[in-house]
């Protein structure tokens, strides 16, 4: 069945799909929200970079033609979900399906960047765990550099298999709660000057528009 939540991820999906234009490069995120732009492609006159293992099944399943950052001159717009986003600035935090390094890279390299988000998705100030990818052989001085920065580093542990996640880029992710993030801008440059660090969870500028699917519709915010 779909609940609430599950209605206003598909509302807010299928309008940023609404936006895509024939004969463009999109970027497909991952997640449940980005699903729904995914599969409403279906019939669209584009090809897809997608930003993981799951979105490339989806764009598979829907006979979205794929392709690569190699064999394109840029990517005209990204459609992509956020676990948190900070309805002033646009800050998100993602991860929580530990792609976050694919689609910052993806995210970032479009024209355009839509976030697609059900409304428990957003706060004031972002107060999430901050998922960081992690050179395997780099967790410890990770860890402790993550502290010095005053967060609380937990790794993340898989389900249905003994020991922790491996992404899909053969890394460790370390959850990482800092409190509340006044400073997301400041925090970000932090993290990303870390050894060992793949990529952090934090997108500071990036999004230009997020799509909030509400009960009656979707309200859009521009940035
Ligand atoms: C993947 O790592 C995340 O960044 C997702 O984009 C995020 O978790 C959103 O997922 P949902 O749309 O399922 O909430």
């Amino acid at each position: 069945g779909e609940g609430g939540s599950e209605g206003a991820k598909r509302r807010a999906g299928q309008r940023a799909a609404r936006e895509v234009e024939s004969g463009w490069v999109v970027g497909l995120g991952t997640g449940s929200t980005a699903a729904h732009a995914i599969r409403a492609l279906e019939d669209a006159d584009v090809r897809g970079i997608p930003t993981s293992y799951q979105s490339r099944g989806l764009a598979i399943e829907a006979g979205v033609p794929l392709t690569s950052l190699d064999e394109v001159e840029g990517v005209d717009l990204s459609i992509d979900g956020a676990d948190q986003f900070a309805r002033g600035s646009g800050a998100l935090i993602k991860g929580g399906g530990g792609a976050h390094a694919r689609e910052k890279i993806i995210d970032g390299a479009a024209d355009r960047f839509l976030v697609v988000a059900d409304p428990t998705k957003a706060t004031d100030v972002l107060d999430r765990p901050v998922p960081v990818e992690c050179l395997p052989d780099a967790r410890p001085v990770v860890e402790n550099r993550l502290r010095e920065c005053g967060g609380e580093p937990d790794l993340r542990e898989a389900a249905g298999k003994d020991g922790p996640v491996i992404t899909d880029n053969g890394n460790l992710l370390i959850d990482c709660a800092f409190g509340a993030i006044e400073d997301p801008g400041g925090l970000a440059t932090r993290l990303s000057a870390i050894p060992g660090v793949v990529e952090h969870g934090l997108f500071v500028d990036l999004a230009d528009t997020v799509y909030v699917g509400i009960e009656e519709g979707v309200e859009r915010i521009d940035y």
